[in-house]
């Protein structure tokens, strides 16, 4: 039987029983064995119950997405499996709770099934909560999943928990893999023998924008936990004191983005991180970033909303709040981020971007990429380059808000003699002073817009994928994490012949617009796929450039497949 090697292993079941960790050392052994790893978790609100889903993609290849469904699934219990039966279609696999589970699966036909006694080995050995570790031995032998790593892995996470926690989990592992072995393997998937070890490190999305802010040199950040942006704070906490920096848990979005522009008012690099709740919040004191020229970096993880929403689920519907949300004219750089390894890239970038422009920036990343753990090249400091704000050299009568050549005014770190500073959220003259006659307001508004202009060029060109010059049937622009949907989509049409290109700008605002415009002159048809109801994007792409393009929205809480996109074209074409 040949074995398939882009893998794809969905586990299912109730939150509190294990999902999470299960997935997480089947991941860490694969990337341990060399090989890429796109992971895709989505959980309730509730901290134990509902159902939790953690799906795991793993290849030898290059891999851009967390795939379109399972070849394997590990069903923990009835409500997994109800949800995800209609999947069940030829040619996949299940290893589900049985027998001793809350329910009796119907196997339809060609789908090969193993039944392992999860829960009521467990208990058996007297530790239910070790039910996951069962399911994880029996897979480990089923599909081939290097045993002496997932030994190593499961006790690093469970021997800082005690030594009976982690007895009960390698005992009820041991058991597993007897379960595993005793079936006859009667399917074609297997995890892909090692290539070696590489220079990678596996990590969240969000632990990647913590570490890109280091790397960037932060000096300050300030934050107030909310889903799906907490374990930004959560690593930066961790590490920064490590190069000297501070953080600090403000009482609400308000007071630490407050913070945030003190402390850049003080000379320091500075940002935090938040979701749309918490972003309109702050949405006053953007105004004042912006009035006040104090650079700064929002990390905008998105989720569902409005309001409370869906905390915990995808969505890519903070476009317009995160462009336009705001009182006056209130221009913001406004940039987007679509894997792992932009996290760590582009948050380092942004923050060298609000410090050279002296602008808010607002990095958006959303609730997939926050927990999809991927297999990242290991970063070297040294490729990181601080650029530090334009101050002034001291000479000659210091005007905080000057109009230079290039409309970027030199800043002054408070205490330099002469250089006093005044952050103003008031219109202004070029020293500070409160001014309210109308000339000044029209020159200083478009010095506003106009100084943000360069960064098109940049941050350019966006990426095109595919030949830039050749004609196309089908151009399709993404934001964000559908970025890697798309990519495989456009591959995939392209080997079936049809003509298909990309277009993946990772600068939303201001817009680029010519290079919007030159990849659609090319396209006989544009489709913009995004994660929310009234596609926004494909909105300011209908307002800013003469682009019709056919917007095509979902807001489930899930992110697109390769092959939702892939029927999409099909249907418009
Ligand atoms: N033995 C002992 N402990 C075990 C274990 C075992 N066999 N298997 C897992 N655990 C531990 C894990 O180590 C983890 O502990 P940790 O938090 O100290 O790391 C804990 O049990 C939960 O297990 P995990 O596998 O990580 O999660 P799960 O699949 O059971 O799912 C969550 C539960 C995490 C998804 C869910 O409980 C949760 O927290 N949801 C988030 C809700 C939220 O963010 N709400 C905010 C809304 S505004």
């Amino acid at each position: 039987m040949t074995e398939k090697s882009d893998l794809i292993i969905r586990i299912a079941g109730e939150g509190g029983e294990g999902v999470v960790s299960t997935g997480d050392f089947i991941s860490a052994a694969c990337a341990r064995a060399g090989l890429e790893i796109y992971t895709f978790k989505t959980f309730p609100a509730e901290i134990k119950g509902g159902y939790c889903l953690y799906q795991l993609r793993t290849s030898p290849e290059r891999i851009y997405n967390q795939g379109d469904t399972f070849d394997v699934f590990v069903a923990f219990n009835g409500e997994a499996y109800e949800l995800n039966k209609h999947l069940l279609t030829p040619g996949t696999v299940m290893v589900y709770d049985g027998p001793g589970g809350d329910f009796e699966p119907e196997i339809p036909e060609g789908v090969t099934a193993y039944a392992i006694p999860m829960t009521k080995t467990a208990k058996a050995l007297g530790a239910l909560r070790s039910k996951n570790m069962v399911a994880l031995g029996a897979l480990s032998v089923l599909f081939n999943i290097n045993e002496q790593t997932l030994i190593e892995v499961l006790t690093n996470k469970f021997k800082p928990k005690g030594e009976e926690i982690l007895n009960f989990a390698l005992k009820s592992f041991d058991a597993g893999k007897e379960l595993g072995a005793a079936h006859t393997k009667d399917d074609p998937f297997a995890v892909a023998d090692s290539t070696g070890a590489k220079d990678v490190i596996l990590m969240a999305g969000n632990e990647a924008c913590g570490l890109g802010a280091i790397l960037g040199g932060l000096d300050f950040f300030s934050a107030y936990p909310l889903t799906p942006a907490t374990e930004v704070a959560k690593y930066v906490s961790a590490h920064l004191p490590k190069t000297g920096g501070t953080l600090v848990q403000a009482e609400d979005e308000i007071a630490s983005l407050a913070q945030v522009l003190g402390a850049s008012y003080a000379g320091k690099r500075s940002m935090t991180a938040t979701s749309g709740p918490g972003l309109a919040l702050m949405a006053e004191l953007i105004g004042m970033s912006t009035m006040a020229e104090l650079p700064c970096l929002i990390i905008d993880v998105q989720r569902g909303g409005p309001s409370t929403g869906l905390p915990t689920k995808h969505e890519q519907s903070d476009l317009f709040l995160a462009i336009h949300g705001g009182h006056g004219d209130s221009p913001r750089i406004v940039m987007s981020v679509e894997d792992v390894n932009d996290c760590i890239n582009m948050t380092a970038r942004a923050l060298n971007i609000a410090e050279k422009y002296q602008a808010p920036v607002i990095l958006m990343s959303d609730g997939s990429l926050a927990f999809s753990t991927q297999t990242v090249p290991t970063p070297n400091p040294d490729d990181f380059k601080v650029v530090e704000r334009k101050r002034w050299d001291g000479k000659g009568e210091y005007k905080r808000y000057e109009m230079t050549d290039d409309l970027i005014s030199p800043m002054c770190d408070p205490g330099v003699e002469g250089g006093s500073h005044v952050a103003t959220g008031l219109e202004h003259t070029e020293t500070g002073s409160p001014i309210f006659s109308p000339e000044p307001h029209e020159v200083n508004s478009r010095k506003r817009f106009d100084k943000l202009l360069p960064v098109i060029d940049e941050l350019g060109p966006q990426e095109i994928d595919g030949d830039a010059d050749a004609e196309a049937d089908i151009g399709i622009i993404a934001w964000g994490s559908t970025i890697g949907v798309v990519r495989e989509a456009v591959a995939r049409l392209r080997a079936e012949g049809i003509k298909a290109k990309g277009f993946y700008p990772k600068l939303l605002y201001p817009m680029p617009v010519d290079e919007y415009e030159a990849f659609a002159s090319k396209c006989k048809q544009i489709l913009v796929p995004e994660v929310n109801y009234q596609g926004q994007l494909a909105f300011f792409i209908r307002a800013e450039t003469s682009i019709k393009p056919v917007s095509y929205t979902i807001c489930g809480g899930l992110p697109f497949t390769p092959a939702d996109i892939v029927t999409k074209v099909k249907e418009i074409s």
